[in-house]
């Protein structure tokens, strides 16, 4: 079992000299709407892409974080270890080095109110070839992880991070859509959603599920699609199309996702699952003419056959999301994009 190795500068449970801080950060007024009371929170998967950035959002809310991750080597480490390299420098964050799988626990639960579950192993592929690795981080992790949170007595808030990809080819419904995954990642993390709702209904767990649409943004994972557009266009290497380039998304930009996050604590409704996702659908064919010209440069295309598991179409029906956290999408997809691609030339020492 892997030792818990404690990487922050301040002790889990608050010290009395830092709840000074705390509180003055308490006193803020909410980005996201709702006066913000701070809180103490679990963040699993915190040195991950989306995970990091709730960490930052949170911590600007007011809140203690308690962030965790276990560097699965699924994308190279010392791009996570960059992910949080602010985050470590913040009084109000504490991180561990821990593997859901594993590792004990209870201590992580001390004191925690709200936890916030993103660890899981993301992305189609590897789920065909490497189901163990998506079974246990996706499932098992996420069972150990209830359980902690039902023996704590001090969480009152479970939210999780669920995927378009439990409803399989073509997604474009509300959340009461059957639920007909076309990959094992997004059986996996359909069968964790299901967990979730049996710790509800059995033991009044009080949780909440939220169904992201592909995200991207500063830090997407290097294996996702934009990540490798930008990067192959900026260095004159040939892009791969999978399939005929017609598969479309509603795309959703981090700070959107990480806001939705946000309101679905801030406006908790227990045992409610939502969309949660952009609202302009492209086709991977027009999100690369989008590039070519953000980048000033031609793309090199070549097309391959499509994926197995690959969705067709996938735009989020976000209405229970409006109705109940007043969520709508801010970030218009070219201005995403121009972040984005911002970030990769600055990760590559280029100017933005
Ligand atoms: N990125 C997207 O477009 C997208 C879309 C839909 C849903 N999601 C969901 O959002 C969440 C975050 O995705 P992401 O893109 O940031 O992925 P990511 O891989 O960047 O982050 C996940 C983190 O979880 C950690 N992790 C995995 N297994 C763990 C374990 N057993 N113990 C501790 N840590 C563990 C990984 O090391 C990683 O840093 C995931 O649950 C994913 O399924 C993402």
């Amino acid at each position: 079992m892997a030792k818990l190795v404690r990487i922050a500068q301040i002790s889990p449970v608050m010290p009395n000299h830092l709840m000074g801080t705390l509180s003055l950060c308490a006193e803020r007024e909410s980005a996201y709407g709702k006066g913000a009371e701070s809180m103490r929170c679990l963040v699993t998967g915190a040195a991950g892409f989306i995970g990091s950035h709730l960490c930052e959002a949170l911590l600007l809310e007011g809140n203690s974080v308690v962030g965790i991750d276990s560097f699965v080597p699924y994308y190279p480490r010392s791009v996570k270890e960059r992910n949080i390299g602010d985050l470590r420098t913040h009084l109000c964050f504490a991180f561990y080095e821990c593997d859901l799988r594993t590792d004990s626990l209870a201590p992580l639960m001390d004191g925690v109110e709200v936890v916030f579950h993103l660890a899981a192993m993301p992305g189609l592929l590897l789920s065909w070839t490497n189901f163990d690795l998506y079974m246990t981080c996706n499932i098992l992790a996420t069972q150990r992880l209830l359980e902690a949170a039902r023996a704590s007595g001090t969480v009152r808030e479970f939210l999780y991070a669920s995927t378009s990809s439990i409803y399989g080819r073509d997604v474009i419904g509300p959340e009461t859509t059957m639920p007909q995954p076309a990959s094992p990642y997004g059986i996996t993390k359909l069968a964790a959603e299901h967990l979730i709702r049996t710790y509800h209904e059995q033991f009044a767990l009080p949780t909440s599920i939220l169904r992201y649409f592909s995200v991207y943004g500063p830090r997407q994972r290097p294996d996702m699609g934009y990540t490798i557009f930008i990067d192959n266009i900026l260095h004159g290497r040939p892009i791969t199309i999978f399939g005929d380039g017609n598969q479309s998304r509603g795309n959703t930009y981090v700070s959107d996702i990480v806001r939705a996050t946000i309101l679905a604590h801030q406006h908790f409704h227990s045992g409610t699952t939502y969309n949660i996702g952009g609202s302009e659908e492209v086709s991977a064919n027009q999100v690369v003419c989008l590039l070519e010209e953000i980048i000033g440069m031609e793309a090199v295309i070549q097309h391959t056959p499509a994926r197995p598991g690959e969705q067709q179409r996938a735009l989020a029906h976000t209405a229970l999301a409006q109705e109940r956290l007043g969520f709508m999408p801010h970030v218009p997809l070219r201005e995403g994009l121009m972040a984005q691609v911002a970030w990769q030339r600055r990760q590559m020492g280029s100017p933005a």
